[in-house]
């Protein structure tokens, strides 16, 4: 009988995002084992030793590894892919396409090969067409490829809805859908703090300034660095998602799925609310939109399309 272990997570990218992910994934106890892949020789070693370095002040007993050797990462549960190149001032998440297409089509392919079980995180920009790649190349049912950025989205929503309205953040409930990019849809209708809904607490012309800095959120930090895109929260929105997987938490958590009909749209990935559990995305929570709505999530599902075709997937 197999020897029973614990939970394996293993973090593809041992760039800012990667690197964020392993920190976040130690400091919550996601996985007893992590694994940090990247080609770069040292560099997910050295980071993994860094992050490792932190246990006896955080508290923490999770073990990380650092490696450029796909053999390590055998048998992981969870594998989050932050592999790709980041971008610069200027750059839409659109111009990494190219480039970062055959990064995640390698990785996948190399992710398979050593685990056939595992759910996999798809981090890498342009992220709804990136997670489509991953699909593709894995052969993986739909429930077991999931892209991030509807957390990423949400809780910069949320934070800035809080700040608006002098309130601490975790009151604040919000919901973005669609693309990972500037046809995101936050939704105004469905934002609440305690319960209460926005709408009637900020007026319409804010809540819209609000919804504009939320679309734009990458961007504002990538025009702030210059060098690079943001990495700490990001991290954290990946992570957030392995625990839910990991720890089959059933959260419900705003995701890249893959649509067969649900909101009336088929055949891409797109960010809608999903339940999160250890079979990946094992629902997702459907809801009528209203006219406008609808119109929103259309030119996401176009934006979404156009990056699907550039994949030649
Ligand atoms: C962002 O929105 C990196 O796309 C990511 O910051």
């Amino acid at each position: 009988m197999a020897r029973k272990r614990g939970a394996k997570l293993t973090i593809v990218g041992a760039g800012a995002v990667g690197t964020s992910c392993a920190h976040w994934a130690l400091v919550r106890d996601v996985a007893q084992e992590i694994v940090l892949i990247d080609v770069v020789e040292g560099l997910p070693q050295g980071k993994a030793l860094d992050c490792a370095q932190s246990s006896p002040i955080e508290g923490f007993s999770g073990e990380i590894v650092g490696t450029n050797d796909y053999a390590l990462t055998q048998g992981s549960d969870c594998v989050i892919i932050t592999a790709g190149l980041a971008r610069r001032p200027g750059m839409s998440r659109e111009d990494l396409l190219g480039k970062n297409v055959e990064i995640v089509k390698s990785v996948t392919e190399n992710i398979v090969r050593h685990s056939p079980e595992a759910i996999l995180v798809v981090v890498t920009n342009p992220i709804d067409a990136m997670v489509y790649t991953a699909f593709k190349v894995s052969g993986f049912s739909k429930e077991r490829v999931v892209g991030m950025a509807g957390v990423l989205d949400s809780a910069r929503y949320r934070y800035f809805l809080a700040k608006e309205l002098e309130v601490s953040p975790m009151d604040v409930t919000a919901l973005v859908m669609g693309i990972h990019g500037d046809n995101m849809l936050p939704l105004t209708r469905l934002a609440s703090v305690g319960g209460v809904p926005v709408e009637a607490l900020i007026p319409k012309e804010r809540l819209a300034e609000i919804v504009r800095r939320t679309q734009q959120g990458g961007a504002e930090i990538v025009g702030h660095l210059k060098t690079g895109s943001a990495f700490t929260t990001p991290g954290l929105a990946a992570v957030e998602m392995a625990e839910a997987i990991i720890k089959d938490q059933k959260r419900v958590l705003p995701c890249a799925a893959y649509l067969e009909g649900e909101f009336g749209i088929e055949g891409v990935f797109l960010g809608v609310p999903c339940v999160l559990g250890r079979g990946g995305v094992e629902r997702i929570l459907e809801f009528p939109l209203t006219d406008e709505e609808k119109e929103a999530l259309k030119l996401s599902e176009e934006a979404v399309r156009r990056q699907v075709a550039q994949t030649g997937l």
